[in-house]
């Protein structure tokens, strides 16, 4: 049985499509250099998915062994060094799903070079490393990010695309580095998801996402006030042209999102050669106090908040026409807003300090 790899599979989105890949019986290599996501993330993959312990087999790698209906093999690396690419290569990767990247926009207007590296260099990288091993199925991580502050609702894929910052420009660059890929010869599947705004957690309470130092990002924050590690939550604007004049998102949970690239994979494998371009969204927008109120609601719990001046670089509405990702793969969201609060705070309560542990929190 061929594996499909995993680049950046120990973090947020990578680890909980991980598990759906693994739950569905398949054999999964994680290639991570554990920037931003966890060993123990995996780790606690390995045991939802029930398998056996990761265990060390040599320096920098770990696996569950191949006893079970499905294995998980870790490496540590970086999908920049060919040579940590040939070493997960090794394994007899069928297909990559394409996660390892950076992603906090301010970050990259003050380091556009570290974007430029990682999520372009990381990408072009991966392309030489699969021509190499005659691998030729890939579904990339896009974003919604690349339609820039579009006042179009919803979005349809046919959008223009014009981002407004450097983490937005690596993205679209890459997308465009796919699309020559595809057109330069045939045989390759490949899939570019726009992924609009991931949240949530897995409902076991054992996985989520664990952002390093402040949160970025709405829902990670929102859970951090909740819990009482920041006293309130700061409300980027009250005067967007909204119904409550805060900003509104189009929030999925983060298993409805591992859900599609684990269809995205079905249907490249199933399907002639193309290039796939979706929207991975609800369809459905909720504005900042929205999903203050459904976190309250839900939880039983009260969220400070205050209303503070508009953040630069933000639009009003973002929500994603989801039709083509309905049409070609049969997929939609599934969870609602409730779910997201609940399984975000489930997450979040069990874990106030994140994953904490680093490597050592695996054998050896
Ligand atoms: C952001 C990025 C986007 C990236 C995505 C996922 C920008 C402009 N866009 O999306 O490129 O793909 O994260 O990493 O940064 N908000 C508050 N208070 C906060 C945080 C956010 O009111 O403390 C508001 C924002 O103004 C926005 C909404 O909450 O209206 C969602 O913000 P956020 O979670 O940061 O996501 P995006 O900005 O949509």
């Amino acid at each position: 049985m061929t594996k499909v790899l995993l680049t950046g599979g120990a973090g947020f989105i990578g680890s909980h499509t991980c598990l759906a890949l693994l739950e569905e019986g398949l054999s999964v290599g994680v290639l991570d250099d554990f920037s931003n996501g966890s060993p123990e993330a995996l780790r606690r993959v390995a045991e939802l998915a029930g398998l056996g312990a990761l265990r060390q087999e040599s320096p920098g790698r770990w696996s569950t062994g191949d006893s079970g209906p499905a294995d998980l093999t870790l490496l540590r690396g970086d999908v920049r060094c060919p040579g940590d690419l040939d070493r997960a290569f090794a394994d007899g990767i069928g297909a990559v799903l394409h996660f390892a990247g950076l992603k906090a926009v301010g970050e990259s207007v003050a380091q556009p070079l570290r974007y430029w590296d990682v999520n372009v260099t990381g990408s072009l990288r991966l392309l030489e490393a699969m021509g190499r091993h005659g691998c030729r199925t890939l579904v990339f991580s896009s974003s919604a990010t690349l339609y820039g502050s579009t006042d179009r609702v919803p979005i349809p894929e046919t959008a223009p695309l014009q981002p407004i910052n450097p983490y937005g420009y690596t993205k679209a660059a890459v997308e465009r580095m796919l699309a020559d890929v595809a057109a330069s010869s045939p045989g390759w599947r490949i899939a570019r998801l726009r992924y609009f705004n991931p949240v949530g957690a897995h409902p076991s309470g054992r996985l989520g996402e664990d952002p390093s130092g402040s949160p970025n990002n709405l829902f990670p924050y929102l859970c951090q006030v909740a819990a009482g590690r920041r006293p309130r939550l700061d409300v980027f604007g009250g005067d967007w042209p909204t119904p409550d004049g805060t900003g509104v998102r189009d929030y999925l949970h983060v298993m409805d999102l591992a859900e599609g690239h684990r269809r995205a994979l079905a249907v490249l494998e199933a399907e002639p050669p193309q290039l796939l371009t979706l929207n991975l969204g609800s369809g459905s927008g909720h504005s900042v106090l929205d999903l203050v109120r459904a976190f309250e609601t839900t939880n039983g719990l009260a969220v400070p908040f205050s209303v503070v001046g508009r953040r630069p670089g933000d639009s009003a509405v973002s929500i994603a026409d989801p039709q083509e990702a309905e049409r070609r793969m049969g997929w939609r969201t599934r969870r609602s807003l409730a779910d997201i609060c609940r399984d975000g705070w489930a997450w979040q309560s069990a874990n106030p300090g994140g994953f904490g542990e680093g490597e050592s929190s695996l054998d050896g």
